[in-house]
């Protein structure tokens, strides 16, 4: 399929300056749930820098047009035009004043995109294109304006009316109205708009910048909901201090807000000074949320307050650019909680964080650069830009902003993001701007290093080395490619990266060897970065007394796939000494992995299983060395996901995986059952719930231990251990652990073991969505067998009265646990898994295009499937793409099938 002939694809190669330039807005809203009025007046004048055309073409959508007016007077019907997609006005001035009224329906509105109403309160959502939602306008993130907006709305329905900025003139008005003003004194893009008016409640606290400015913090909930809003205000104040301390940035508005909506799409919005929140990201108290859910909320609070600087001071030119805010910013949150889990120093503490993060990466960013939807961090072509929120955009995006540090150190890196701001400061720029930065303040050139903003798919470095005992040297050869790349990739790709690899090399006593490359006059410290600059590059160590082992790739230094073959017994080595903590759980994890495919394919083919003591022996030691964090071990002990191991085979067989990872579980659980019962012992943490990383780290290993032992042939003694830790559990991250480890035992002993938890589990937060999302998501992602398949149990789910398909969280909690987060009980030869999929991705078209767009993913790998399962998705797929209406899921079933 040639996209060229297509309209609707929009291209970076197409980029032309807006035709106007808008210097101020002034919204007022008359808010009512069905028809909201909304009068905007703005000041406008042509853009010099523009082709001159003599329209004027506003974007609208799903509005109600009243009437417009030119520097007071009143438009002729024949000299403007409301049409489906906008506004269109004949010959206009140069400069004017423009005032436009027109509606909207906020309470039909199932998208939550543009302004919309959510358990009787309004909210908005912008970015990417909702503003056009609200109002008509030149809905691109190049156009930067200063606003005032007025709210008017009943005062009893609706005693709180927030947006941007500053409040500077609030009242009552007749018949029980009150209106409040507001004023963002900083120009922005109108992605960055935000009104909320509700019957809210705010935890306050007032701190002081590091310049001695006052500042009024608030998080604001519906009222039953203010004792879960400590920890975003902790995290919100700790993310200040962050960025003062680590880039000299600090908050610039008087007020900062953050706002918790319950129905929103996407996780949350950095509006500017009204952060718009997913609850799921703002509420956090020991009885309702679990660490994981602790550490979420600290880093979407910091990513959302971090684009304050990357994003909304400094903004994008087109949504093309979108990486160089949202990588930018992922990368900071990704640091934040780093310093936040051990500080900047504690090297093994930060890689706990490190590690979490290269796992989604290479679990769910990896998959995406090798399918249909495949694009560069700065995508070249769109059709609905929401389809570009990607793993590639957001995470990929981090690990190139990331490597510019590992170049540069913290400092060079640091003196890049000053002149970015010293450049750039109140503009929309590019990421050709970013890297200039970089560049320019570390005196060096960047231009091979762009390709990694226009090549998509993933890199592969293999690995030759040699030793030359005679002259103590030892060589390293490094050869980039893209094996073979989805075509999708293939067709970006133009030349050799900039990788900087990190490196160190190990000695039999396990120790690092100091390094000095040929040529060089001393040694440099253990660790080395190289630059490889070439498809195939040579490095030589000098003075190397004994053949050395490579550790490859250390910290994750790029986002690359490193080709070595170790043997077994190095990997066991390295599990066991490489100074590196990343390395040292990437051994343990190529170990597994190794491992675990063999068993799959074993298991394909119908062979016995069996796996060596010495595998056993290997994590056995990481698992009893005290000298590692529990936190640490933890991670260490984890199979690769399923997910990860599907897409390392040649043809993905959920099933063989499964059989072969649970395998392994079983063969850990039985072979160190007496460690894993003393590791529980000892890592229940008495007292009063703590979220710090240590206490989270305890809970997580004995949570783990408690896992391992419900896959136990006979689990007594985990249902025992379970099912007294359901009961006795102070806090949400132990309860649900025990009520999982019930539900896995369930398998062996019986549905039986883990129904009275089950209900109590729901009885008891009935009145907490948030937990009700773990409950549904819990039981879809339960192991089946063929007796008991899970897509029954989420079918009934889907009948139950608490599940509904409006609300995005819960629609995720069932629909995409089961479709996205448990692949051997989707992935059913029956085809039953895809059936039900297509179903929903239907269903949710008309509701809420944006969220079936992400859902419709779950089919997209389908070539990469064993025909038996592939066939299927692929007509699961043409099912869904004959009825489905919108863009934003026809975009990903198209390309999907293409
Ligand atoms: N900028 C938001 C963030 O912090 C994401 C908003 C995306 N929303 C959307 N509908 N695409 O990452
Ligand atoms: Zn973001």
């Amino acid at each position: 399929m040639s996209d060229t002939a297509n309209p609707a694809v929009i291209r970076r190669a197409d980029y032309a300056a807006p035709a106007f330039l808008v210097d101020s807005v002034a919204l007022e809203f008359d808010l009512a749930p069905e028809r909201t009025v909304v009068k905007n007046t703005m000041r406008l004048r042509r853009n010099p820098d523009a082709t001159p055309g003599s329209r004027l073409e506003l974007m609208g959508e799903a509005l109600a047009f009243i009437g417009a007016a030119i520097d007071g007077k009143a438009l002729a019907a024949g000299a403007v035009r409301a049409h489906e997609h906008g506004l269109s006005i004949g010959d206009v001035p140069d400069a004017f004043e423009l005032v436009i009224e027109s509606t909207c329906n906020p309470v039909e509105n199932t998208t939550l995109s543009g302004l919309y109403v959510s358990s009787g309160n309004f909210f908005t959502q912008c970015e990417a294109e909702g503003f056009r939602r609200i109002t008509y306008f030149f809905d691109r993130p190049d156009v930067m304006a200063t606003y005032t907006v007025t709210l008017r709305a009943d005062k009893s329905a609706y005693p709180v009316l927030l947006s941007n900025g500053n409040l500077v003139e609030e009242g009552e008005l007749a018949d029980g109205r009150h209106f409040a003003k507001w004023e963002d004194p900083f120009k922005k893009p109108c992605y960055l708009f935000a009104l909320v008016a509700g019957k809210l409640v705010a935890l306050e606290e007032r701190i002081r910048s590091r310049s001695g400015k006052d500042k009024l913090l608030q998080v604001w909930v519906e009222p039953h909901d203010l004792d879960k809003t400590r920890h975003a205000m902790d995290s919100l104040i700790h993310s200040i201090h962050w960025d003062e301390e680590r880039f000299g940035l600090e908050l610039d508005l008087d007020r900062f807000m953050i706002v918790a909506v319950s129905d929103f799409n996407m996780g949350a919005m950095e509006n500017k000074g009204l952060n718009i929140f997913n609850t799921k990201y703002v509420l956090a108290n020991p009885e309702t949320a679990t660490d994981t859910d602790f550490s979420n909320v600290e880093a979407v609070v910091g990513h959302e307050y971090f684009h304050n600087w990357t994003g909304n001071r400094v903004t994008c030119r087109d949504w093309f650019q979108l990486s160089l805010k949202e990588g930018l910013t992922v990368f900071r949150d990704q640091e934040f909680s780093s310093d936040m889990q051990g500080g900047a120093t504690d090297e093994t503490a930060r890689a706990v964080k490190r590690i979490e993060d290269v796992r989604v990466l290479r679990q769910m960013q990896f998959a995406e650069d090798a399918g249909p939807m495949a694009h560069p961090v700065r995508p070249e072509s769109y059709v609905e830009i929401n389809n570009f929120y990607t793993m590639t955009v957001y995470e990929k995006g981090a690990e190139v902003v990331r490597m510019y540090q590992t170049l540069f150190g913290r400092e060079g890196f640091r003196r890049g993001m000053d002149l970015y701001f010293k450049r750039h400061d109140g503009q929309a720029v590019t990421c050709d701007d970013f890297r200039h930065a970089m560049a320019d303040a570390n005196g060096r050139d960047l231009a091979q290093f762009e390709r990694w903003y226009s090549q998509a798919g993933t890199p592969r470095v293999s690995v030759r080395t040699a030793y030359d005992a005679a002259t103590q040297r030892y060589s390293i050869t490094l050869a980039q490619s893209y094996g073979d790349a989805a075509p999708a990739a293939r067709e970006t790709q133009t030349g050799p990266l900039l990788i900087p690899f990190a490196i160190g090399l190990i000695g039999r006593d396990g120790k690092d060897i100091a390094l000095r490359l040929e040529g060089e006059r001393s040694e440099t410290g253990t660790t080395r970065v190289i630059e490889l600059t070439e498809p195939e590059q040579t490095f030589t160590f000098v003075d190397i007394k004994e053949a050395p082992l490579p550790s490859l790739l250390r910290n994750f230094s790029a986002p690359v796939i490193v080709e070595y073959d170790y043997t077994n017994d190095e990997l066991a080595f390295l599990l066991a000494h490489d100074s590196d903590p990343f390395n040292r759980w990437e051994a343990g994890q190529r170990l597994a992995t190794r491992e675990l495919l063999a068993l799959a394919a074993r298991a394909a083919a119908g062979e016995s299983l069996s796996l060596d003591d010495s595998f056993v022996a290997a994590f056995a030691r990481v698992l009893t060395d005290e000298s590692l964090s529990p936190a640490f071990r933890e991670l260490a002990m984890m199979l690769p996901s399923e997910a990860y191991l599907a897409e390392q085979m040649e043809q993905a067989d959920p099933a063989a995986v499964h059989a072969a990872r649970q395998f392994a579980r079983k063969r850990l659980a039985t072979a160190l059952k007496n460690e894993w019962l003393a590791i529980y012992e000892r890592h229940v943490t008495p007292g009063a719930y703590e979220p710090t990383p240590q206490a989270a780290g305890q809970r997580a290993l004995k949570n783990l231990a408690l896992a391992y032992l419900a896959e136990l042939d006979d689990p007594a003694d985990a249902v025992r251990l379970a099912n007294a830790q359901y009961d006795s559990a102070n806090n949400m991250t132990d309860r649900a652990a025990a009520l999982a480890a019930l539900l896995a035992a369930s398998a062996t002993a019986g549905a039986g073991v883990a129904e009275p938890a089950l209900d109590q589990f729901y009885r008891r937060f009935e009145k907490e969505p948030l937990v009700i999302d773990k409950w549904f998501a819990l039981q879809a992602t339960q192991r089946g067998s063929a007796k008991h398949r899970v897509i029954d149990v989420v079918r009934r789910l889907m009948a139950h009265p608490a599940f509904t398909l409006r609300n995005p969280n819960r629609a995720r909690s069932l629909i995409f646990s089961f479709c996205a987060a448990n692949p051997a009980q989707f992935h059913a030869v029956d085809g039953s898994g895809y059936a039900y999929w297509a179903e929903q991705v239907v269903a949710l078209d008309s509701l809420n295009p944006q969220v079936a767009a992400r859902l419709a993913r779950s089919l997209e790998l389908w070539r990469r499937y064993t025909p038996a399962l592939g066939d299927q998705m692929r007509a699961a797929l043409e099912r869904v793409a004959a009825q489905v209406k919108s863009r934003d899921v026809r975009e990903i079933v198209e390309k999907a099938l293409a």
